[in-house]
């Protein structure tokens, strides 16, 4: 499992998170990011047509990781998992999560905010989390002491994370990447802007590339 995350996460320093609205938007939207530099995305499921763009740009964009994000149960995991999902990432964590997770073919990144959550999902054999959210929750300073009782544990921020204050975590050795909104502005997807979501990809890329 950390293995699979790890290299999922060694493609792009930052994954753009994806919320989307429209079924058509979904393979022109990836395409734009794919084609920026950012080829780990995480769709969330946040809108009823969130699995089928999973599955369809699955199809569309071979190069890409696509994953689903905002799962909450273990029936939303599964949902995942027939789609193709290649990963999945929870906001927060229950016990019956993890205990879906372990026993999944696709692996889970669970959202954790403290360090008793941490040593929750610690104790189900997980090493690799989302820090969410990162910003509300304590930030840099909060990743920084996280790396006091548990280094090993690696943490993909996000919430509130933007072009600006991404460096700062990404300097962290326990941060292997980041995640965010800003790449995928509504403004530029409802203007079907997909040059526009490019720049903003390439942009991210260029700036945090390995
Ligand atoms: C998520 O689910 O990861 C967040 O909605 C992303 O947070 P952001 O919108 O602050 O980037």
């Amino acid at each position: 499992r950390t293995t699979e995350l790890d290299s999922i996460c060694l493609k792009a320093e930052v994954i753009p998170v994806l919320t989307i609205e429209r079924i058509e938007d979904a393979i022109p939207l990836g395409r734009a990011l794919v084609e920026g530099g950012l080829p780990v995305l995480e769709i969330t499921l946040r809108t009823d047509c969130a699995l089928e763009a999973i599955r369809r740009m699955n199809e569309a964009l071979p190069g890409a990781s696509v994953g689903a994000g905002t799962v909450l149960t273990p029936a939303q995991y599964r949902q995942a998992e027939q789609v193709g999902a290649d990963f999945v990432v929870t906001p927060g964590a229950t016990d019956a999560l993890y205990r879906y997770g372990v026993s999944s073919p696709v692996p889970m990144l669970p959202g954790v905010a403290t360090i008793s959550e941490l040593m929750n999902g610690w104790q189900y054999g997980y090493r690799r989390f989302k820090f969410f959210p990162a910003e509300a929750s304590g930030g840099v300073a909060a990743i920084k002491a996280f790396g006091g009782p548990i280094p090993e544990a690696r943490f993909c921020p996000t919430g509130g994370i933007t072009l600006e204050n991404a460096e700062s975590y990404l300097k962290q050795p326990n941060v292997m990447c980041v995640g965010g909104s800003w790449l995928t502005p509504k403004k530029l997807i409802d203007d079907e802007d997909w040059e526009g979501i490019k720049a903003l990809a390439q942009q991210a890329a260029d700036r945090f590339h390995h």
